[in-house]
């Protein structure tokens, strides 16, 4: 090996290093970190009643005001649900309640038929496979793609055990299919730093995807993208639809219009219409609190 290579496996095992260090320092803190933590054991979801998520008169009160209201929901297997509603509407603190990030007052809440999530730490629920994708990029930028990429997998593992962690043939057939999906192949040796706000959110999406989770939990994904970006983001929703199930929260309907099928309408934490774009478009009740006359 030449002392150049010598010096840049040096620097690459300090900086992975120290992205370790930090992620490991926030193992409790919640939703962020817990995304990266890996499937130990994988109970089964059983969706053989033909439902991934199931929420059912689910409600939270914050110093009294009720920002979930008996909400009810259901979800298929692989479906791409989108979810719009207006500001304050709960679509965040929904999120919060399904990752175990907000205890709900009252409600269940269901993975498959089996799992009662509201038994779960927020750290377990991100393990029986449920990932979420906050609005704002959390990628390492002082690490490669290839190196974001690659820690996503070294999950519980104390920081020891990470430096050794090497890619099975696998992991590395899967780590380059995935860069193809999420458009990042040509960036693979980029430090994340220094990629465009929509492609570091796709690189998020990539780490979650190495986790294989059967529920992605997507919050405004394309807030801030170019329309380009956007573009190429609803491409890649449509290619995960099928094998995962997701739940995209977004303003932006044109978005929305290219990738939706059910579109549920929240409002003061409930269920205000649900059905395709054009029928909630067209509904009075939907036009009065959200879309505009
Ligand atoms: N931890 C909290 N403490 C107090 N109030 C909260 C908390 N989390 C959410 N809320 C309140 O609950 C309501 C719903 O908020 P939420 O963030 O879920 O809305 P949203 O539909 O995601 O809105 P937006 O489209 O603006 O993101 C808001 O009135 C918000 O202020
Ligand atoms: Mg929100």
């Amino acid at each position: 090996m030449t002392p150049d290579l010598l010096d840049e496996g040096a620097q690459r095992l300090e900086r992975s290093k120290a992205a370790l260090a930090a992620r490991n320092g926030h193992t409790e803190s919640g939703g962020r970190s817990a995304g990266f933590s890996r499937l130990v054991t994988s109970p089964e979801v059983d969706v053989t009643h033909g439902r991934i998520l199931y929420l059912e008169d689910v409600s939270v009160s914050f110093d009294g005001f009720k920002a979930i209201n008996k909400l009810s929901l259901d979800i298929a297997p692989g479906e791409l649900r989108c979810i719009i509603g207006p500001n304050g509407a709960g679509k965040t603190t929904m999120m919060d309640i399904i990752t175990g990030k907000t205890r709900p007052d009252e409600g269940s809440v269901f993975f498959g038929s089996t799992i009662d999530l509201l038994r779960y730490r927020e750290s377990d629920i991100a393990q029986l496979g449920i990932g979420r994708k906050f609005q704002k990029p959390t990628v390492f930028e002082q690490l490669t793609v290839f190196e974001n990429l690659e820690l996503a997998l070294k999950t519980n593992k104390g920081v020891k055990a990470s430096m050794f962690f090497r890619l099975d043939s696998a992991q590395s057939d899967r780590l380059a299919e995935l860069l193809h999906t999420i458009h990042l192949a040509e960036q693979v040796n980029r430090l994340a730093g220094n990629l465009s706000h929509g492609q570091k959110q796709w690189l998020e999406i990539g780490m979650l995807l190495m986790q294989d989770p059967k529920l992605l939990l997507l919050d405004e994904p394309v807030a801030g993208m170019t329309d380009e970006e956007t573009a190429r983001t609803a491409e890649l929703f449509l290619t995960l639809k099928g094998k995962h199930s997701l739940m995209v929260v977004e303003h932006d309907m044109s978005f929305i219009r290219t990738i939706s099928e059910i579109v549920t309408v929240l409002c003061d934490g409930s269920v205000l219409a649900q059905g395709t774009l054009d029928q909630v478009q067209a509904d009075e009740r939907v036009i009065e609190v959200y879309l505009g006359r």
